[in-house]
C-alpha cells in the first residue's frame, strides 16, 4: 500500500517569517500523524531558512512515524544525521538561491563521494534515499552507490500537467509521466524502493500514486497550503484518501 510522507517545512517558513515561536512544526507533525501521515519529512537547510536545529531534535524525540530528514551531502549535515538517527535520509542538491529544490542529485557525476556518504549514513543505521530526476543514468548510479531508495523528482510532470490544462491525456503530461514510470521500473528492478515527490498536489497526485510499484510520496506545499483553510489533519486525510483511491496505471 502506498505511503504518504508529509513535508512540514512550510509551517516553519511561516514561523521564520516573524522569527517567532509559532506555528510550531512539532505541533504540525502531530497533526499530520493524526491525519494519517506515514512519515514526517523535514529539510534542514544549510541556511536554516525554515527548519532549525531545535526542530529536528524535538521531532526526533516526539515523532511516532518514520522521520525522513532531507539534507545536502555536506560534512555538517552528515554529522547531524549520524547523531540524530532519523529512520531515513533523503539526499538532495541544495542551492542557496533556490526557492525550493530545483532538480535531482547528479549521482552519476559524483559516484565516489556519494558512495562514501551513503555508506557513512548506512553505518549509522540510517536508510538512504536519493532524490533524482527521472533519468535511467541516475537510477543506475544510485544502485551503484548502494542507495536503498530513489525519490523521483515529479516537478516536470506536475508542471506539464498544469500547463496542459490538467489534461492527463496531453502529450507533454503523458511523456513526463512515462519517464517517471520507466525510472520507477528501473529502480525496482535494481532492488531499490521507488519513492516520488515534488510539486504533487490534489489535482495531479493520483496519476503518480497509480504507477506500478510506487512506495511512498513526499508532499509538502500543497498540503500545508490547503491546511490554511481546512486544517492540517484534514488536508493530510484528503491527500491520503486520493492516493489510496488512485486507479493503478494499466
Ligand atoms: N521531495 C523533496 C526531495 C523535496 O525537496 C521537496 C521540497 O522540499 C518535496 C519532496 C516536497 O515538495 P512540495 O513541497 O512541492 O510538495
Amino acid at each position: 500500500m502506498i505511503d504518504l510522507g508529509v513535508n512540514i517545512d512550510h509551517v516553519a517558513t511561516l514561523r521564520q517569517a516573524r522569527r517567532t515561536y509559532e506555528p510550531d512544526p512539532v505541533w504540525a507533525a502531530a497533526e499530520a500523524h493524526l491525519g494519517g501521515a506515514d512519515a514526517i519529512t523535514v529539510h534542514l537547510r544549510e541556511d536554516r531558512r525554515h527548519i532549525i536545529d531545535r526542530d529536528v531534535q524535538l521531532l526526533r524525540a516526539s515523532v511516532q512515524v518514520k522521520l525522513n530528514l532531507e539534507m545536502a551531502a555536506t560534512e555538517e549535515m552528515i554529522g547531524i544525521a549520524c547523531q540524530l538517527k532519523p529512520e531515513m535520509v533523503t539526499l538532495v542538491p541544495e542551492g542557496r538561491h533556490e526557492v525550493t529544490t530545483e532538480g535531482g542529485l547528479d549521482v552519476a557525476g559524483q559516484k565516489s563521494r556519494l558512495g562514501d556518504v551513503v555508506h557513512q549514513l548506512q553505518d549509522a543505521g540510517i536508510y538512504v534515499s536519493l532524490f533524482i530526476d527521472a533519468d535511467l543514468r541516475q537510477v543506475e548510479a544510485a544502485a551503484q552507490v548502494r542507495a536503498q531508495a530513489c525519490e523521483i523528482h515529479t516537478g516536470p510532470y506536475a508542471h506539464a500537467f498544469h500547463d496542459s490544462g490538467r489534461d492527463i491525456a496531453s502529450a507533454p503530461a503523458q511523456a513526463e509521466l512515462a519517464k517517471i514510470a520507466n525510472a520507477g521500473a528501473a529502480i525496482i528492478e535494481r532492488g531499490m524502493r521507488f519513492n516520488a515527490g515534488h510539486a504533487l498536489n490534489y489535482h495531479n497526485v493520483q496519476h503518480v500514486a497509480g504507477l506500478a510499484g510506487v512506495s511512498e510520496l513526499h508532499i509538502g506545499h500543497a498540503i500545508v497550503s490547503r491546511a490554511v483553510f481546512v486544517g492540517l489533519r484534514e488536508a493530510v486525510r484528503e491527500m491520503k484518501r486520493l492516493m489510496r483511491e488512485a486507479v493503478p496505471a494499466s
